[in-house]
């Protein structure tokens, strides 16, 4: 079935010149980009994605990271896109990733992994919404 995924090119991913590689690899998926921003991220919104995260030993680094530099946030279109996106990316770890995943190619380390994508549409809808402010990106432009 035909679904939009969101996705968030963490700052280290911008950082290290990775939007254009990674875009590729959703593209070659067919997972087609319908939406992005370039922006850095307050951090209300990063405490708000994160919100489920709070009571975490990593809580105030993560949002340190997340707030470090610009993220490449976009929502792409495809077949499944969610469970797609989400098995090209690989497990959180990137120690675990296996090679051929962005995460197993490109991270290094839990602290920087590097690329996140909402794993439901509930979800993908929430963060669209607290990203771009508008939740029916998630259906249509
Ligand atoms: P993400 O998929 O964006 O969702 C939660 C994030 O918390 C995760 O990627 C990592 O960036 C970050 N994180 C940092 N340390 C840990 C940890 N020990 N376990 C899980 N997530 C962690």
């Amino acid at each position: 079935m035909n679904e939009r995924a969101f996705i968030i090119i963490k700052p280290d991913g911008v950082r290290r010149g990775l939007i254009g590689e990674i875009v590729n690899r959703f593209e070659k998926k067919g997972l087609r980009p319908v939406y992005a921003e370039l922006k850095e991220l307050s951090g209300e919104t990063a405490r708000s994605h994160y919100g489920h995260l709070k009571e975490q030993v990593f809580f105030d680094e993560l949002i340190a990271y997340m707030t470090s530099g610009p993220v490449f946030a976009m929502i792409v279109e495809g077949r499944s896109a969610v469970a797609n996106a989400r098995s090209l990316i690989g497990p959180t770890n990137p120690v675990k990733a296996p090679p051929g995943t962005i995460r197993g190619d490109y991270g290094s380390d839990i602290d920087e992994n590097v690329i996140h994508s909402s794993d439901s549409l509930d979800h993908a809808s929430r963060e669209i919404q607290l990203f771009f402010g508008r939740t029916g990106l998630l259906h249509k432009l």
